[in-house]
């Protein structure tokens, strides 16, 4: 199976085949990791190196952990224990190490098409694992497998993406995944946290949860960046949380089950109440199994063939 793509750095343009083929061999590798012994020995001899210039858990873990599984030598690098901050450039630091021959990079990086700028100084499969608030195709593509997973097709699915959608990298990258899978989007948060001109990517913008709530079959509720606000868009986390909060009682008033899901990491009583996070119709930790599988297939599928 081959993709159209040569690297992963959003999935802006990104064929449905192509999405189609990652979700596919995603799940094909999800019965890898239900046996006794989770490995196989796809990736032997091909070496990745991990870029994290910016704090992470799931993507990083879950990226070592689809490597391992593939049989894939890994080697770790983190921003703050490397000689970046003895004042060394990015681009020498990345040129040291493509020096030293890797053929994949997986880069989690501040500013927004870091990665496109790291694939004009090497030559590897250069996959984004976050660019500041620019895009996140792996987790978008772990979001569809396990929407998939839960109700089937994603053609015509209502989806509601609630939240900090100006900060969210996460966003976007769901936004371009499930339009081109045939979704339905709507988005809503308040008016600071939603970009101007949104519309334009076809999808709907409400500034009412309950209003979001009625259209949604599922809802994907992004955390308040904190880390990304330069000055406050919001009166107060309490007074977010009323109004946009997905609380028990919010839900409780429809007549309808919805999928709730989370990249985390989760704000608990803030953008989600706990008791709402960790329920039935919660997939959140489904879609941290999930993540191995997608970053499974696309390693697979990207580097097999370099
Ligand atoms: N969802 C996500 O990207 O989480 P991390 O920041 O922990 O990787």
């Amino acid at each position: 199976m081959n993709l159209s793509i040569k690297h992963l750095f959003g999935l802006q343009g990104v064929p449905k085949d192509d999405i189609t083929a990652i979700l596919d061999t995603a799940f094909s590798f999800r019965e890898v990791l239900e046996r006794p012994v989770k490995k196989v020995p796809t990736l032997q001899g091909k070496t990745i190196v991990n870029l994290f210039f910016e704090p992470s858990t799931r993507t990083r873990i879950s990226f070592e952990l689809a490597e391992k599984r593939l049989s894939a030598d890994t080697v770790n690098f983190s921003a703050s224990t490397s000689s970046l901050s003895k004042g060394e450039s990015l681009k020498d630091t990345i040129q040291n190490l493509f020096a030293m021959k890797m053929d994949v990079v997986v880069m989690r990086h501040s500013v927004p098409g870091a990665v496109k700028l790291l694939a004009q100084f090497v030559d590897a499969v250069i996959i984004n694992a976050g660019d500041g608030t620019h895009e996140h195709p792996t987790q978008a593509l772990l979001d569809m497998m396990s929407l998939k997973e839960k109700v089937g097709d994603l053609e015509d699915l209502n989806v509601a993406i609630i939240g900090d959608i100006r900060h969210s990298r996460v966003a976007l990258s769901n936004i371009y995944g499930l339009k081109t899978m045939g979704a339905n989007i709507m988005l809503c948060g308040p008016p600071t946290f939603i970009p101007y001109g949104v519309e334009s990517l076809g999808v709907s913008v409400t500034y009412d949860l309950d209003e979001a709530l009625v259209f949604a079959d599922t809802v994907n509720v992004l955390r308040i960046q904190k880390e990304r606000q330069d000055i406050g868009q919001i009166p107060s986390l309490r007074e977010y949380r009323r109004l946009y909060g997905l609380t028990r009682e919010r839900l409780n008033k429809l007549k309808k089950q919805i999928t709730i899901l989370h990249p985390g990491p989760i704000n608990r009583q803030v953008e989600i109440d706990s008791e709402v996070a960790d329920s039935e119709h919660s997939i959140i930790l489904h879609q941290v199994l999930n993540g191995v599988a997608i970053r499974m297939a696309i390693l697979y599928l990207l580097a097999s063939g370099k």
